[in-house]
């Protein structure tokens, strides 16, 4: 495993302290999953305002759960990466102490075993229909496009201009201000609210540690960044904090 340094700050938080974990697509990028943004990123070449809006699903259902079904499949051919599995590691080691918030739908953090996750931005396996709004689990490949009412099921993401899923982004709030650590891992940053949650928990005195091999919106913000890959960082820190054999 690649040697890195961590602050004395951030292991004692780790080993006695509230640890809040964030997480974005970069955490799934070693599974073989694209980002969203960067060279070929899942927005790249592609307009997000024709496939992640209401609008768009509306005027072309079609596409859009070509879009998403092929999500699907390139997430169930994937398998959790050691970042996930070091994440799902802390948990067990923490316990009420942890909390894992996600703006990721691929469920590669629940496969790795993680279960205490907030997820602000839904989930690919989710759907709901758009008329009686009931909402289930489906992990069919091909799934039902319509509803036993007759309506039409969607994907349960999160799509631009629409709200995060009730109470989701309180119950981040409210752990990033009570947490003593806030890891931020694979995620650019740029998208809000979820990228407030790490300024949040600083205001409110926690340490800040930002993963990620690039630098991203908030980085001159953060205590510690760490530049290297979630699956070699994550498994390092909890080495390091000898919390478990991640
Ligand atoms: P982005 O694609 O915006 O950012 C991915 C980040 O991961 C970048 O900062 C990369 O440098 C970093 N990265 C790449 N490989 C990595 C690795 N192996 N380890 C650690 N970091 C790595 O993805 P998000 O920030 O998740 O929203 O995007 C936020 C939201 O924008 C998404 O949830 C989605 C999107 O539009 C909705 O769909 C609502």
């Amino acid at each position: 495993m690649e040697r890195m340094t961590f602050s004395e700050t951030a292991i004692e938080c780790l080993r006695t302290g509230r640890v809040l974990a964030l997480t974005g697509a970069g955490v799934s990028a070693e599974s073989g999953l694209a980002t969203f943004r960067g060279e070929g990123g899942l927005w790249e070449g592609r307009d997000p305002v024709e496939l992640a809006t209401p609008e768009a699903f509306r005027k072309d259902p079609k596409t859009v759960w070509r879009f998403y079904t092929e999500r699907r499949e390139k997430a169930a051919q994937a398998s959790p990466n050691a970042g996930h599995q070091a994440l799902a590691t802390l948990e067990e080691a923490l316990g009420e102490r942890f909390l894992l918030v996600t703006q990721n739908v691929d469920g590669l953090h629940e496969r790795a075993g993680s279960r205490r996750i907030v997820r602000l931005h839904g989930s690919l396996w989710r759907l709901r229909c758009t008329r009686c709004g009931d909402e289930d689990e489906d992990l069919d490949l091909i799934a039902s496009h319509r509803c036993s009412c007759g309506g039409r099921r969607r994907p349960g993401v999160v799509w631009f201009g629409e709200p995060l899923p009730a109470g989701a982004f309180e119950q981040a709030a409210n752990a990033a201000t009570r947490a003593d650590v806030v890891l931020v891992a694979g995620t650019s940053s740029l998208v809000y609210p979820a990228a407030g949650l790490p300024e949040i928990g600083r205001d409110a005195g926690a340490w800040t540690v930002e993963i990620n091999p690039e630098p991203t919106a908030i980085s001159d913000r953060v205590d510690e960044r760490i530049p290297a890959t979630s699956g070699s960082a994550l498994p390092a820190l909890i080495e390091a904090a000898a919390l478990g054999a991640a």
